[in-house]
Formats: structure tokens, sequence, C-alpha cells
């Protein structure tokens, strides 16, 4: 709606950018300072400027115009709203659905072999899904990549572990694995010579020694196996796998080419790019070993080739914005950015709540624990609910893990990705406020309406208060989605989708819905556009609950 009136606007106005922001709620529904910016121009009084204009706009069906000060307010009408909320009757899941939009590349998940998938991936897995949920409906071709971190030192350095403790790799699980790596660190505190034993091991594995390779291989299958498991559980499935070891064979291309463009220069032995205004990166060790960033800086050379995409989001935690940031320059150094918009989607860290679920100081918190407890608390839920008598107890599984990985995912989304995430599982798995579970029962509350109903035709007819305001919070789903791919923050959908649901509870508290084909309308047009909003949120409905 926001789109159509901008665009009335604009011509009126003959301004080129107009854009529209959400007025305060008893104002109307979009409010404008353009007044105040012409009155400035023109040494004028902004109301004097306000009302002219609103002259200017005349009377319509569209909407009507209020100033107030120098605001000019506008409100929908009915004739609009109607308008809008028939297309949205008729498209159903399509509604706001676009096509022909341009390409997109979403690095995100990204975990590192050999070590669990900690919650900061699942940051990034949850956050980089829904982006591409989001940019996917909205017309952009998009492919995601999931950045695998299975090269590198580290893995010469698991290798010699291995090897001292007689381990035989087929029979070491992830814990295992990473426990191996946590004594190797701890020995090489005492005896610094180790780190030579770690590179060694490494080098041997990229001149591709068959004990090295084979070590190597197992344990990235075995992480593999296990990741998979996660993925399948969150429901999310990553389109390609490419890991830092794909770019083993491009790296000495990539490199030539930094020093044909004299990007890169030697310095103690070592091959660094240089910045104005951040330390340098490293390229090239003095040992002639790569490093992270010199995978990176093939793997966005690749995508670019490969991809020829308009737009690169990484999903990644701020504490890497550095490394980012001597990325972004490195390839506008190389002129190889053209016209692909490179941005970091910089997640903040995920606290725990102290006291409620904390792990032995010093341990990451594994993700796979979070999610059993997540599935557990649903299933206390769902025995208490009042559909319980009805399930039988597998029903009752699968409806926990759908509610219990739905809460995980939201109490992630709700918040502004930059914010850090504060895990109090009280919040997480309420069913009054906030929450994921709160969100997929209004939705499942919608639907048990529908059902009940029956067939309903629906004509254009007068609005009441509460139920003009919950379709003009539908109508808002299009703008909605929109601001959340610009501003790569799927909260704004979650905000929404909250809104609209306590929106709809106090319609379905105030108002006899069955037999009342309008109120039936207004309830299958919540159901879709909050089913959509969860879908674009990575999360799924179950079918009772
Ligand atoms: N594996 C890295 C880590 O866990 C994240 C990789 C993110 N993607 C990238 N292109 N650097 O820290």
């Amino acid at each position: 709606m926001r789109e159509i009136l901008e665009e009335k606007l604009k011509e009126i106005f003959k301004e080129k950018d107009f854009k529209l922001e959400k007025a305060p709620e008893e104002r109307g529904d979009y409010a404008s300072g353009i007044a105040f910016r012409v009155a400035k121009e023109e040494k004028r009084d902004p109301k004097e400027v306000a009302k002219e204009l609103k002259e200017k706009i005349g009377e319509n069906t569209f909407f009507q115009t209020e100033v107030a000060g120098g605001f000019l307010n506008f409100s929908l009408t009915e004739e609009a709203l109607w308008k809008e909320f028939f297309k949205l009757l008729k498209e159903k899941e399509d509604y706001g659905k676009k096509k022909g939009g341009k390409k997109a590349v979403i690095d995100y998940s990204s975990p590192n072999v050999a070590k669990s998938f900690g919650v900061g991936h699942l940051r990034s897995t949850i956050i980089g899904q829904s982006l591409y949920n989001i940019y996917d409906f909205l017309g952009w071709d998009v492919a995601g990549i999931n950045h695998l971190g299975d090269w590198g030192t580290q893995y010469g350095k698991l290798i010699y572990q291995i090897k001292k403790e007689e381990k035989d790799p087929e029979k070491l699980s992830i814990k295992e694995l990473e426990e191996l790596y946590v004594r190797f660190h701890k020995d090489e505190e005492k005896y610094p010579e180790l780190k030579e034993e770690g590179r060694k091991w490494f080098s041997k594995l990229e001149k591709g020694d068959p004990e090295a390779r084979r070590i190597w291989e197992i344990c990235k299958n075995k992480s593999l196996e296990e990741f998979d498991k996660i993925y399948k559980e969150l429901e999310i499935e990553i389109d390609h796998t490419i890991g830092e070891s794909f770019y083993e064979d491009k790296l000495s291309e990539v490199i030539k080419e930094t020093k044909r463009k004299g990007v890169a220069k030697e310095s103690k032995g070592a091959l660094i790019i240089e910045f104005d205004d951040m330390p340098p990166a490293m390229i090239l060790k003095s040992d002639g070993g790569t490093t992270y960033f010199t995978r990176d800086l093939a793997a966005i050379w690749h995508r670019i080739k490969e991809f020829s995409p308009d737009l690169i989001i990484y999903e990644i935690g701020a504490d890497q914005s550095l490394h980012m940031k001597q990325l972004f320059a490195a390839t506008e150094m190389l002129g190889w950015k053209k016209s692909t918009e490179l941005i970091h989607v910089a997640h903040g860290m995920f606290r725990l709540k102290e006291g409620k679920f904390s792990t032995r100081k010093g341990k990451t918190v594994h993700l796979k624990e979070v999610l059993e407890l997540a599935k557990e608390k649903a299933e206390e839920i769902i025995e208490n609910s009042m559909t319980a008598g009805d399930l039988s107890s597998e029903e009752k599984k699968e409806i926990a893990r759908i509610v219990g990985i739905g809460a995980v995912k939201y109490n992630d989304l709700k918040r502004y990705y930059k914010r850090d995430v504060l895990f109090d599982w009280e919040q997480v798995m309420q069913l009054k406020g906030d929450s994921g579970p709160y969100l997929q029962y209004a939705c499942l509350r919608c639907k048990s309406v529908l059902e009940k109903g029956g067939k309903y035709e629906v004509k254009e007819e007068g609005l009441e208060k509460e139920e003009r305001r919950v379709v003009k919070k539908i109508v808002r789903f299009k703008e909605v989605t929109e601001m959340a791919a610009t501003s790569f923050s799927p909260n704004i959908i979650a905000e929404y989708a909250y809104d609209l649901a306590r929106e709809y509870n106090v319609f379905y508290d105030n108002l006899p819905i069955l037999g009342n084909e309008k109120r039936m309308a207004i309830t299958e047009g919540v159901f879709i556009v909050l089913k959509r909003c969860l879908y674009l949120l990575t999360i799924s409905l179950p079918s009772k609950m």
C-alpha cells in the first residue's frame, strides 16, 4: 500500500525519490515531513506549505490527507483497504510474491569441521536462511553457500595429535576430535615447538600426503554427517556446500593476480595487502602457507565469476568485522567488485542468561543440547495443552520438535541482528508473549476457525473498528517484507507477525466470527499472512497444538 501511495504522491509533488514514513497510529497510516523541507527552501511557514500541498493533492477515493503541525498525514480509505484485501484473498499464498529479481549469493552457517556446531553458527544459519527465504520470495535468484571451515593449519594440528595419541580416526566422535584439538593447544603452551609439528602436517596435507589426506577426509565426513543431522532437525537445506578446501587449486592463480595488479606486496618474507585505514591482511605467511583470508579472497573471486551476483551477503558474527572489511576493500582494489554489492550482516553474540542454562566455564554451548532442551520444554507445553488427549505419542513428539525448534529460531530472529541474543528459556518458550509458540498458536487458531466456518462469500461493506485495525495490519505485509530485505533484518517481519497475531487475538476475543462472512475473510487473511511470515522466518506450523 505504501508503494502505491508513494507513486501517487510522487506525481503530484513532482519528486523522484519521494518516501513516506509510518504515521503515529492515532494520526493515520503514513506521514510525510516534506512541507518542512519546502518551507526551509522557500523560507516560509511549514504549516502554510502543508496546507497548500493538501489542496494540491485534493480529494480522492484512495486516501484522506490531514495537516498536523507541518506534517501531512495520510489515511487509507476503506475502499483502498478493500481493494488490496481482495487482492490478497484472490492471490492467497502468492500474495506479495515477486518474480524476475536480481541475483544474490548468501554465505551462511559455515561451521568448522572437527568442531561442534556452536550456537554462533546457529545464528548464522537461522538469519542466513531467513534472508534467503525473504529474497527468494521477492523474486531474487538466490544461491546459498555453506563456506565450510575445512582447511587450514588447525587440521595439521589435529592430525598431529591423532598420530601422537595413536587414535583410530574412524572411531573418534566429534566431541573427541574437539578434545584432541584442545589438548594440542594446551601442550603447545608448554612446548611452543609443537606449532611446527602442526604446520608440518598441514603442509603434508596440502601436498597430498595420503595418510594426512585419509585422516582429514574421515574427520571431515564425520563432521558433515553430524552437521547434516542438525540441518535436518532445523529443516534447513543450503544449496551449495563449498568449503575452504575447494579453493585449494585456485589459490595460486588468485595470489598471482594480487601480485600482478600490484595489490599485494612482500613484507618480511610474507605476502600482504595493505590498507590506508586498517591493519594489513596476510595472503601468504612467511612459511608459504595460505590463510583464512586467502581462501576468502579466492571464494569471492569464484562467486563473482560463477554467479555474477548483484549482491553477496555474508552472514557472519560481528567478531569478524575487520576481516570482512579487509576482504571487501581488497576485492575493490583488485577491480573484481564491479557492480556487485557486498554486505556483511554482522550478527551479535549469543549469551546465556546466567544460572538458567550455563555450561562449565569456558566450554562453548553446544547447539545439540540447546535443541534437545527446546524439544523437551515444548513437550511439556503440549502435554499440558487441551489437545494432548487426542494425540498419539508419535504426534506429540513431532509437534514438540516443530514447536521447540520454532521457539529457538524465533528467539533469534525477533531481535535486530546486530544485537546480542540473551538466551532465557522462560522467554523462548512462553506461550503468551513474543515467542515462536505464540505465533504458531495464533496461526493454528485462524486455521481452526476457517475449518469450523466452512465456505464463505465476501463483499465490500463497512468495517468496524477492530476489523479495520486487523485489515490495515494485513495489507502492510508487502512493505514489511520489502523493508526486511533492504535492511537485511528479518526481525522486522517477526515484529510485524507478532503485532498482527496480537491484533487478531483482540478481534477474536471481542467479535463473534463464525457465521459472519466478513470476519471469516479477515481470519483467512490473517492466516495466509501469518503463515507466510512464519515461513520467511524459517518456522514451520505444527498440525495441532
Ligand atoms: N568458518 C568460519 C567460522 O566459523 C565462518 C566462515 C564464514 N564465511 C566466510 N566466507 N568467511 O568462523
